[in-house]
């Protein structure tokens, strides 16, 4: 059993109290309201500053104290929130370098949120400042039971003060040594050589912005900037509020800061989930949904996570907002809790009265009772937590991981050449995924710096960064008896983005893989050439790599150009391993068609021994047994033994049917 911070599933959710100051009947309107939709949690404060701190050094708790207060008579725990994600007016005007400076060298004004600049001396001072007076006035609240940091960390700032401190951060990492900087950068390259940390600017449109170890460089900056920022808030926290755990909510495609060093920073993590289940395509959703529970759950590893934001209904930042149908909200709440999540929240609790977000969705609506389809649905999912409360710490267990590395997102996204216009390294990653989500296998979602000792099996798509030791790492791992399943474009440059000499797959990978790439092929969208694999022909979508087998046994071959009869899948043992290579990308059905082969080929095991059904994913956390239906009809699933229905507590054996969003927990 892992870590737990409650014995129950939190359900709750961003909560605003102090927009409705003036109206306190409806505060005690949202304690009925909270209760009967068996809500227990709230997240407060987020962007209160204003309402904190009025004026400079002018304070107001007393509107926070009550509903506190009122929040602990009623049951309702509180995750409190530092309000540095929206400064107040009086802040940015009488300190201007609090805000941010955008690329084009140009200040923002006073406006919107998450606008200030991460190193401004002023603005961590004044965040340490008003943490500290809430540290010292809840500490001892017995409705607070955990920190929400900031909100959604995010952004970049370009002013002299951040600057300086990139080329501070430079420094250190180039050891003060501008010669290492130049040959690692292959600064030789259009005379870009430089002689001081000095002539370094952050990347910009109007100026340099062709050398893609600058944007790592920056991107890892930006990474430091954000976690000392977060340090800085936490500071008074900790030393006033040990007992009080802290988190802050990442965010589902933010590819700004690397979570995977962020992750260790947080006692738990937490993120805000807004699937577009408004597509028509619920499966695939599904399958990216469950990719990113399982990065976020993998980020601290046998920890349960929390879903800290998700809407109950429609959001209002789409271009067209349609409803989700009754039963999704509550299938997709299921599948995060599958998934490891100890807590299903909201964006929002009561939609506002006025501003940007009015018309965002909420439990409870501007007609503010309780007689609507979402506050049922709510109330409904509410009921059905409460029962699943003992799965809380309940760890997920997987014997298989996908490689998801954010600095080698950065660099598949950064560089120039072969196919500019398809990267896609997400999607790549989810396509991946999904032959293990359709079979019932759990998967974990790891970096490339993570053990892989303990996996079966390991997959590894688009691997093109190898960081320190990686190269290393997988020849052990295969060496030992693992698994390793590689795509196109694998072990191409170090972490500078600078090209390993001597033939890709980097140096020993080449013996591991058993082959050699000797060039990569571009395709334009509507010229897919043709490979074959298992007696079954695919279409080479966007690219290729020409290799040659040095001993591996070749599984398919290219179909179409000068290359017909080259090897395009590769399997080799090495050691007491085995490495398999796909050497083109396909987008229908090779991924899934290549897994089952690597899995009945290695005899891995699905979780649990449910035979699935098209569009049904079962998903095993600990002793309890998901299965849930995204598909568009309604399915029977037949059970293998007898179960125990966790929900009803009646037995459960031989066929079930699924209604379409429906689902099931078993045990
Ligand atoms: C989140 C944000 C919330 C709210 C929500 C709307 O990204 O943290 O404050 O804006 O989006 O979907």
């Amino acid at each position: 059993m892992a870590e737990k911070f409650f014995d129950y599933i939190i359900h709750g959710g961003d909560y605003n109290p102090d927009q409705w100051i003036k109206t306190p009947e409806i505060w005690d309107e949202d304690m009925r309201l909270m209760k009967l939709a068996h809500v227990n949690s709230a997240t407060v404060g987020i962007f209160s500053w204003a309402a904190l701190e009025p004026e400079e050094g002018i304070y107001n708790f007393e509107w926070l104290d009550k509903i506190l207060d009122k929040m602990h008579e009623n049951g309702i725990a509180a995750i409190l929130a530092t309000p540095s994600g929206a400064r107040p007016a009086w802040l940015a005007q009488k300190y201007p370098e609090v805000l941010r400076v955008e690329e084009n060298g140009i200040r923002n004004e006073f406006g919107v949120r998450h606008n200030h600049c991460l190193t401004s001396p002023i603005y961590r001072e004044k965040v340490r400042n008003i943490n500290r007076m809430l540290a010292e006035r809840y500490k001892n609240h017995p409705a607070v039971k955990m920190w929400h940091i900031s909100n959604e960390y995010s952004g970049e700032c370009h002013c002299e003060l951040c600057q300086q401190a990139f080329r501070n951060w430079l420094r250190e990492h180039y050891h003060n040594d501008i010669d290492e900087l130049n040959f690692k950068w292959w600064n030789g390259f259009w005379a870009h050589t430089l002689t001081d940390f000095e002539q370094i600017n952050s990347p910009k449109s109007r100026g340099e912005n062709h050398i893609t170890a600058l944007y790592l460089a920056w991107n890892r900056f930006l990474t430091d900037s954000h976690i000392s920022f977060y340090e800085n808030e936490i500071a008074p926290l900790r030393e006033i509020t040990p007992h009080i755990p802290v988190t802050t909510n990442f965010m589902r495609h933010y590819n700004g800061i690397d979570y995977q060093k962020f992750a260790s920073h947080v006692d738990l993590v937490s993120w805000d989930n807004y699937p577009h289940w408004d597509k028509g395509k619920n499966l695939d959703e599904a399958f990216e949904a469950a990719f990113l529970h399982d990065f976020f759950r993998t980020l601290k590893k046998g920890q349960p996570f929390f879903l800290m934001e998700s809407t109950p209904s429609q959001v209002n930042w789409h271009d067209v907002n349609k409803l989700p149908k009754s039963g999704m909200h509550e299938l997709s709440s299921i599948q995060a809790v599958a998934h490891g999540a100890d807590s299903i929240q909201y964006f929002q609790w009561r939609k506002s009265r006025g501003g940007h977000e009015k018309y965002h969705g909420a439990v409870v609506d501007h007609c503010g009772h309780e007689n609507t389809r979402v506050f049922r649905d709510v109330t409904r999912l509410g009921q059905t937590l409460e029962k699943l409360g003992k799965i809380t710490g309940t760890e997920v267990k997987s014997r298989v991981a996908v490689i998801y590395d954010w600095e080698n997102g950065w660099a598949v996204d950064a560089f120039c050449g072969f196919n500019n216009s398809r990267r896609d390294y997400v999607s790549e990653t989810v396509k991946w995924c999904a032959p293990f989500y359709r079979r019932g296998i759990n998967i974990d979602v790891i970096s490339m710096q993570d053990d892989f000792s303990e996996y079966d099996a390991v997959v590894a798509p688009f691997l093109y960064m190898l960081k320190d030791g990686t190269e290393e790492r997988i020849e052990q791992y295969v060496k030992s008896g693992g698994v390793f399943a590689a795509t196109y474009l694998t072990g191409l440059v170090d972490k500078d983005d600078m090209c390993f000499l001597g033939g890709f797959p980097a140096g020993k990978l080449k013996d591991v893989f058993g082959i050699w790439c000797e060039e990569t092929d571009a395709l334009p969208e509507n010229m897919p050439g043709k490979a074959e694999f298992g007696g079954k022909l695919y279409d080479i979508n966007h690219v290729c790599d020409i290799i040659h087998s040095n001993g591996a046994k070749i599984l398919g071959t290219y179909k179409s150009d000068f290359y017909a009869g080259m090897p395009c899948v590769t399997k080799n043992s090495y050691g007491n391993g085995k490495a398999y290579y796909a050497a083109f990308r396909n987008d229908s059905d090779f991924a899934d068609d290549f897994c089952r082969m690597l899995i009945d080929e290695n005899e891995i095991k699905t979780d649990c021994g449910i035979e699935t059904a098209d569009g049904v994913l079962i998903r095993k956390r600990g002793e309890y047994i998901f299965v849930m239906n995204f598909s568009d009809e309604e399915r029977e699933v037949t059970l293998d033994k007898e179960y125990q229905n966790v929900i009803t507590n009646e037995t459960a054996n031989g066929k079930i049917t699924l209604p379409v969003c429906g689902y099931t927990v078993l045990r």
